[in-house]
């Protein structure tokens, strides 16, 4: 028989002959472990909708923080979940706020494991947007200030990095100046850039306790339905300053991520949101679907598709079984 095909099945032969032609590669490296931080006294409170995750109060911190150091995490993104909220949100900015303690408590410890800071109001505000209110509405430059003024205090605690999440307009300019002027010039900005207004951060706002008390965030996060502003807000926060970008959510983003990471040449994020992560769970929960499996070929696809790195609830879990080989 003299037929003409490529044969494909060649690369696929044994799982060492698929090892040495794998392209995309997950590392425990490759990943940010967000932490849920509240106030008060042994405190740790699983949060309903995200089983494996909780509410942690900064005494309890140790040993969660040992654990990730073990696995070769190396970085964490923190989220406070202040008791007091105001109409301004000055927990963001309060020296002693919850995340800059708990800034304080990682760099006692794990001088070396890298904070990344979340800089939003949307916790600490009582009215639950992330920026300034007035007359109804989520006011842009009145928020930058407040901005500015959280990151120079994240900045301040012992913070690695500033993220901020807000979705205001000229963010990334703001805080560059406001952490140049601070003496911070050398802590490089994670800019939420391509942030779309999207249900799966539901579960999120449980954990955060940050759900808007009035109204939506369709006025300042993006329009799922969009692509080519997801370039605009890339490049704008280029040519801002800014030096991670990340693009959330992940999972049903593939195509922004591709295009993102085709255009523009900063680090990468995917943030694999909590949504994404309880959807998961509770498949799993049910016996619908294999968890390990799922999530690392999810994980993998999202590096796939363009991702250097990956914010995701599921970090620790991938490093285990990245140990156990
Ligand atoms: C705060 C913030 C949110 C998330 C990260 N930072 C919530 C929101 O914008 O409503 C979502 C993370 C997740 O769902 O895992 N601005
Ligand atoms: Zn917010």
């Amino acid at each position: 028989m003299d037929m003409n095909f490529d044969r494909h099945r060649r690369l696929r032969s044994s799982a060492n002959m698929r090892a040495l032609v794998r392209e995309t590669h997950l590392r425990a490296e490759d990943f940010i472990y967000p932490l849920f931080i509240v106030e008060g006294k042994q405190q740790k409170q699983e949060i309903s909708s995200m089983p494996g995750i909780y509410q942690i109060s900064l005494d309890l911190m140790k040993q969660e923080l040992d654990e990730i150091v073990q696995l070769g995490i190396k970085a964490v993104i923190l989220f406070g979940v202040p008791e007091e909220k105001d109409e301004c949100g000055t927990g963001a900015y309060h020296d002693h706020g919850i995340v800059q303690e708990a800034t304080r408590e990682v760099k006692k410890h794990y001088p070396e494991l890298l904070v990344v800071a979340d800089t939003c109001l949307c916790e600490y505000t009582d009215h639950g947007h992330c920026g300034v209110v007035k007359d109804g509405e989520v006011l842009n430059d009145e928020s930058l200030q407040l901005l500015v003024k959280t990151s120079v205090s994240q900045a301040q605690a012992g913070a690695d990095i500033i993220a901020p999440s807000n979705m205001m307009d000229g963010f990334v300019t703001a805080i560059r100046r406001g952490l140049d002027e601070a003496g911070f010039k050398e802590i490089p900005i994670m800019s939420y850039a391509v942030k779309y207004s999207s249900a799966f951060y539901g579960p999120f706002r449980e954990a955060a306790n940050s759900a808007p008390q009035f109204g939506d965030r369709k006025t300042y996060q993006m329009d799922p339905a969009n692509r080519l502003e997801a370039l605009r807000e890339a490049h704008s926060d280029i040519e801002e300053g800014a030096d991670f970008l990340i693009i959330k959510p992940a999972l049903s983003y593939m195509d922004i991520i591709r295009d993102v990471k085709n255009e523009c040449h900063l680090p990468i994020v995917a943030y694999n949101v909590s949504g994404e992560y309880s959807m998961v769970k509770a498949a799993a929960a049910n016996g619908w679907i294999d968890e390990k499996a799922i999530v690392l070929e999810s994980l993998t696809s999202m590096k796939r598709a363009g991702a250097d790195l990956i914010i995701s609830y599921f970090a620790k879990d991938v490093a285990k079984w990245l140990q156990e080989g």
